[in-house]
């Protein structure tokens, strides 16, 4: 083939590519191309609604297994409609400094990013592991930017309240001879899988796995979002959860995630609360379908919840990652509407869909 003939040829099919995006339609689980024709790559992702346009920020994966420790950052999309996107670049690069924490190499998972109503800053939080030390440091990143887009200014990592106990600290969990909690009370708690949710009230929370991935935390953020606030509650102690995705709806709060199996997808769980603090009830896995959609939640990990009002009517959408471990960049995301059975929260498997038909769910889900 001749070189323009090729070239010809290649221009076409990514023009075909964005253009079998261009339809409002989310296709759980397929490829799903930018503007330019290139697979999404913003893994283990959540998103941020700022004047009208969505962002959506994830881990940028390069191809392989390496693929899956930080080689780059972490990448922002935009868009109005959540099906075609724009991509904005790098919004926190990693460095080639050694002394820092974000040099190529080190883990970089589930950034999410908030704005502070206050300081006016968005602010991105993120597992941070060290570089050459495996999943052992357990950090909270935390990077600042005054644009949406970024850059993104990298603060530091820490692990967050130390020096506080929960608020509903038993006397067992003040024992380090038997506790994660009183053996990590002085340095700091352990945080990997993360997300963050801000309240009605402009409260920020930051939910994560902690103690050794037994237990999930909820911690409240400083006003200026930048530092845990030492008031943080244990969620389902020894519940084995991980991968956070929380909305509030009716008043309540709904937490979705996973049991613990690297990156091989298993049963989801869902929880619901009458205050974010705790305590929390478990309601079952989620997931409507066959035995073995429920047993590996559609080969996904949840990662994140969207909250659209929507003609008067509350609706969400839950996102997960299905990772590819072997070949880190085409990792696959699955976004599906939230439907209700009474008060649970539910998903069922779509091979596409579109905002219409999520609309045309019932209007119902619990009162407040
Ligand atoms: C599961 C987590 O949810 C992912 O974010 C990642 O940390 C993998 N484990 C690593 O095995």
């Amino acid at each position: 083939m001749k070189n323009t003939t090729r070239r010809l040829l290649a221009a076409a099919l990514l023009a075909a590519a964005a253009h079998a995006q261009a339809d409002d339609t989310f296709r759980p689980g397929a490829l799903w191309p930018d503007d330019k024709g290139v697979h999404i790559n913003a893994h283990g992702g959540g998103l941020l609604e700022h004047d009208g346009v969505y962002y959506w920020f994830g881990e940028h994966k390069v191809a392989g297994e390496a693929g899956n420790v930080a080689q780059v950052g972490v990448h922002v999309y935009s868009s109005r409609n959540l099906t075609d996107w724009h991509d904005d670049g790098i919004a926190l690069a990693v460095t080639d400094d050694p002394a820092s924490d974000i040099v190529r190499g080190a883990i970089i998972e589930r950034p999410k990013v908030i704005r502070n109503p206050r300081t006016g800053k968005f602010v991105m939080w993120f597992h941070l592991e060290l570089k050459g030390h495996r999943y052992d440091a357990a950090r909270a990143g935390v990077a600042v930017a005054d644009k949406v887009t970024g850059p993104y200014v990298y603060q530091g990592s820490f692990r967050p309240d130390a020096g506080a106990w929960p608020v509903d600290v038993t006397p067992a969990d003040k024992d380090p001879a038997t506790s994660t909690l009183a053996r990590d009370h002085a340095g700091g708690q352990m945080a990997r899988d993360m997300t963050l949710f801000v309240d009605d009230d402009g409260t920020a929370y930051d939910i994560y796995a902690s103690e050794e991935n037994h237990t999930m935390h909820v911690s409240r953020l400083t006003p200026d979002y930048l530092r845990s606030a030492g008031q943080y509650a244990r969620m389902m102690p020894n519940g084995d959860d991980e991968a956070p995705a929380i909305f509030k709806h009716g008043g309540k709060y709904y937490l979705v995630t996973s049991g613990l199996t690297g990156w091989a997808p298993n049963a989801a769980k869902s929880y619901v609360a009458d205050h974010i603090l705790g305590p929390w009830k478990a309601l079952g896995n989620p997931v409507r379908g066959t035995p073995e959609q429920q047993k590996i939640t559609f080969g996904g990990q949840s990662t994140y919840a969207l909250t659209l009002e929507r003609n008067g009517c509350t609706r969400h959408i839950l996102m997960f990652d299905v990772w590819r471990k072997m070949d880190a960049i085409d990792g696959r995301y699955v976004w599906l509407p939230v439907e209700w059975e009474g008060d649970k929260p539910v998903v069922r498997w779509r091979d596409r869909w579109t905002l219409a038909d999520l609309d045309k769910l019932p209007c119902d889900g619990p009162k407040g």
